[in-house]
């Protein structure tokens, strides 16, 4: 197979590059290991920023999101059994988040390219990138039990974290800066309306939980958990236990419903440097990873592949590689800006193991000014929905 842009992976990263790149006539293909079904059922973020939702809306593919997503002006922050309102659009000039899952992107975006008569093969699974060093990439991949080749002018890997694409650069041309955090997120879905109208970022004494939705009738949750714990030692009693005595408030009553779905994340973050390797560019989770409380890393992979698409409409229309030179350093200003906006809400919102009671009133003392001092506040909503400029 043979063609301008070989995308790795139908994440968000991969499909807003496919759909970008093919509104000013540049073809790709799309290599998904995994097929339709399964990457348009797979929960996972589910805000929106301001710039993301206006990039979809603008280049066609915001209808339902429009229609569906909930758009919020503010988000909770829950301390000390009391709550405090952060008035988003009112500290940032009128942005807004909206609520609208991962999943329903996804699927918008494949409907989309299908539509436009763009190619995505579905579980073909990038099994390595070739020729780099000549030029003249090839992605290996596998599909229907047989090795093939796509033949491109350039590859961008959107595969993820656990990707093929950054293993195929050389060791020694890339560097990976990372930290964990002793800390995870055990996640539900449930068939209930959600008990409040915006998310709750809660930090208890048993430690962090958010409450979010995705629809007026599905809520989305969460429990801070320890990385190790499989979600077998974490019955649907002891969750909705965990989440009543985590988000208690006087006058709030969190309503139960069925779980459909549960399942852990762990907290960390990475950055690789350089985003790029000769033609081989990496964008979303495959260059990054940020621990979920601040709501980045769909937002952060729609930046990265926003600046790629420009960068390649430039070079296939004058042949100029300014732009696809200097990809890497475009983005990781907004990357490391997002990767400390995580760390701090990281930081502000969990308990960890072994800590002393000091780091606790610290916290306590931060949530305090960022919830009472309208500087603390705008840094918070400012970077919550997304700043315009970095
Ligand atoms: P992915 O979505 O991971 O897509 C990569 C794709 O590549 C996948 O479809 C994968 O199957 C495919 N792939 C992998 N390897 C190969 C291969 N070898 N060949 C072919 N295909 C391959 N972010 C936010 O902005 N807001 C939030 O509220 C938020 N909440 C989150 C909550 C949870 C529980 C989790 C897990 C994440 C959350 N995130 C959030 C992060 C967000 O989901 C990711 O940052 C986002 O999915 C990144 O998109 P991507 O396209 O880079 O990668
Ligand atoms: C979600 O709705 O899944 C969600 C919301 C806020 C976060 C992370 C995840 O910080």
């Amino acid at each position: 197979m043979l063609t301008q842009v070989g995308i790795v992976g139908a994440g968000p990263a991969g499909l807003v590059l496919s759909h970008l790149l093919a509104r000013d006539g540049i073809e790709s293909v799309v290599l998904e290991s995994r097929d339709r079904d399964y990457v348009e059922r797979r929960v996972r973020a589910g805000v929106l920023e301001q710039g993301t939702v206006d990039l979809l809306k603008a280049t066609g593919v915001g209808a339902r999101l429009e229609r569906e997503g909930l758009v919020h002006h503010g988000i909770e922050l829950r301390f000390e059994g009391q709550a405090h309102r952060i008035a988003l659009s009112e500290l940032t000039g009128g942005r807004a988040i909206t609520v609208y899952g991962q999943q329903e992107v996804v699927k918008d975006l494949i409907a989309a390219r299908l539509a436009a008569g763009g190619r995505i093969e579905f579980e073909a699974a990038a099994v390595g990138v070739d020729g780099l060093e000549e030029d003249a990439p090839v992605v290996r991949y596998r599909q229907g039990g047989q090795e093939r080749q796509l033949r491109c002018d350039v590859v961008a890997a959107c595969d993820g974290s656990h990707g093929v694409g950054r293993e195929s650069i050389p060791a020694g041309a890339i560097a990976l800066y990372e930290t964990e955090y002793p800390v995870a997120w055990l996640g539900i879905l449930a068939k209930v309306a959600p008990s409040t109208e915006e998310l709750i970022y809660s930090y208890s004494q048993g430690g962090f939980a958010l409450h979010s939705m995705r629809s007026p009738t599905i809520s989305r949750l969460y429990v801070q958990c320890r990385p190790d714990d499989d979600p077998a030692s974490w019955p649907d009693e002891r969750v909705w236990s965990e989440l009543h005595a985590r988000l208690a408030m006087p006058g709030f009553a969190l309503a139960e419903g069925p779980i459909l779905e549960k399942g852990i994340t762990a907290m960390r973050s990475l950055v690789v440097e350089p985003m790029q390797y000769r033609r081989l560019y990496l964008a979303g989770d495959a260059a990054h990873i940020v621990p979920a409380t601040g709501a980045k890393g769909l937002n952060l992979a729609v930046n990265d592949v926003r600046i790629l698409a420009d960068a390649l409409v430039e070079w296939y229309r004058s042949g100029r590689d300014d732009l696809l030179r200097g990809y890497s350093a475009a983005c990781l200003r907004r990357v490391w800006r997002v990767q400390h906006f995580s760390w701090w809400m990281t930081q502000m919102l969990h308990r960890f193991e072994g800590e002393s009671e000091f780091d606790h009133r610290l916290r306590l003392s931060q949530l305090r000014y960022v919830c009472s001092s309208r500087a603390a506040a705008t840094t918070l909503a400012e970077n919550y929905v997304g700043l315009e400029t970095v």
